[in-house]
């Protein structure tokens, strides 16, 4: 039987059939060319390929970040997934973009692409707050090995 998935990646549609059922969602965007998506530890443990996957659940939008790893895209049908090159742009970066540039919160920037998705889904949650302990478990799945965390919270 054709196996037919449809999601949404950023604004545009896309139709895919007969997806490998052990086809991740990191190695697809990266043969696309998304490769603003790291790929670090490959097995879900740095966050270095946080994406944004957004599902309708009990009639709300529910916004995850997700590692891209570990996240298979025959699992993706009725979602939304956004990468880091559909959240802002150099001229209209997201606030998440600017706070990281204002507060001096990258170095290497291998990790920055999954923090700022982290926290860009951290900012769709309800009930989130600035605390800092909060922002912390937010960011506790994210792996950064030369900023230190201070900044980036
Ligand atoms: S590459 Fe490390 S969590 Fe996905
Ligand atoms: S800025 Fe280099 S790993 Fe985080």
């Amino acid at each position: 039987m054709r196996q037919t998935i449809r999601f949404y990646l950023g604004e545009d549609l896309c139709t895919l059939r007969d997806v490998s059922p052990t086809l991740t969602l990191l190695d697809w965007l990266r043969e696309r060319g998304r490769t603003g998506t790291k790929e670090g530890c490959n097995e879900g443990d740095c966050g270095a390929c946080t994406v944004l996957v957004v599902r309708l659940e009990d009639g709300w939008l529910n916004w995850r970040a997700v590692n891209a790893c570990i996240q298979f895209v025959s699992m993706l049908d009725g979602a939304q997934v956004y990468t880091i090159e559909d959240l802002g742009t150099p001229d209209a970066p997201h606030p998440v973009q600017s706070a990281m540039v204002e507060q001096h919160g990258s170095q290497c920037g291998f990790c920055t692409p999954g923090f700022v998705m982290s926290m860009a889904a951290y900012r769709k949650t309800e009930g989130a707050s600035a605390d800092d302990q909060a922002i912390d478990d937010a960011l506790a799945g994210n792996l950064c090995r030369c900023t230190g965390y201070a900044p980036i919270v």
